[in-house]
């Protein structure tokens, strides 16, 4: 990205910190990030070569849960949280491909994803997308949010995904309560589907990968199977449950050869009573 690009549209940022949006579109191919950014992945790539396909995975995995919520249970609104750079195809691109009606609400709190959020809005003309700048943590700057209030009839379910985002919030309690106050205004019948990273499947490289994100200045958290499930608590969670993401409902276009160690995330997908 040139420097000049950026100035102009005066952003925010700090380039001096690596940043996840960041990592993750950088080792996905994309063009989205600074030097430190690239230097985060290319060593985490060092440490552990498997950060590509575990990304990769975790970025079929929305686009599965997207199509799943959309033709199997007719859900034609979402709230995305955590959305990342945008990468095609999009939540939107997705849902809007089974109904062009469907409504999708994003919300970021990366300055970068911001700049990006028109053409992540340039959806059907049937269907909405909207975007909201917002930190996670704050959930009802969210839930009252204009583009919120306008996109979502909370009298119809609502898909509520959080992929590859809880691992940024340090706390486990403050995690599950960031979901909870989500879910809370969502209407009966709406879904929850996260990602969850996890280190069970190859710790002791996952351990430096921690050490170098937290070394430029960006948090990691894994979360074992037990706490992980604990965001489903309450919820009746669709089969095959809480697994890793290459496991979850494959539809035969995965790569060949990803073993259980490559893929540090579990995901599932539930369903508010
Ligand atoms: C690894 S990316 C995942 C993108 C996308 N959900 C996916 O799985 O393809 C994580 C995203 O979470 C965002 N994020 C991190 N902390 C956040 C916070 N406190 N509030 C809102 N977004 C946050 C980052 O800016 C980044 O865009």
């Amino acid at each position: 990205m040139e420097r000049r690009d950026e100035e102009a549209r005066g952003l925010d940022l700090r380039t001096d910190r690596a940043h996840g949006a960041r990592i993750y579109d950088y080792i996905l191919g994309g063009k989205d990030n600074f030097a430190v950014d690239r230097e985060a992945g290319e060593n985490s790539l060092k440490i552990w070569p498997s950060l590509k396909p575990h990304m990769q995975a975790n970025r079929a995995f929305m686009h599965r849960v997207a199509r799943y919520l959309a033709t199997e249970h007719g859900i034609r609104q979402f709230l995305d949280i955590g959305t990342g750079l945008p990468t095609p195809p999009n939540l939107h691109q997705i849902v809007q491909e089974v109904d062009p009606t469907a409504q999708v609400v994003y919300t970021d709190n990366d300055p970068l994803v911001l700049a990006h959020a028109r053409a992540l809005m340039l959806g059907t003309t049937e269907g909405r997308t909207a975007y909201i700048d917002a930190d996670m943590r704050d959930p009802q700057t969210i839930i009252s949010a204009p583009e919120f209030q306008g996109t979502l009839d909370l009298n119809k379910p609502v898909g509520l995904l959080l992929i590859a985002i809880v691992h940024f919030i340090e706390d486990d309690e403050e995690a599950l309560r960031v979901v909870r106050q989500v879910l809370d205004v969502l209407p009966s019948g709406s879904f929850l589907a996260m990602s969850i990273a996890t280190d069970e499947f190859d710790p002791i490289p996952l351990a430096q990968v921690q050490r170098e994100y937290n070394r430029l200045g960006e948090t990691l958290i894994f979360r074992n199977r037990d706490t992980a499930l604990r965001f489903f608590d309450g919820l009746e969670i669709v089969e095959p449950g809480l697994v890793q993401v290459h496991k979850w409902r494959p539809d035969g276009t995965e790569p060949e050869g990803v073993r259980d160690s490559d893929i540090a995330m579990y995901g599932a997908i539930a369903r508010k009573p």
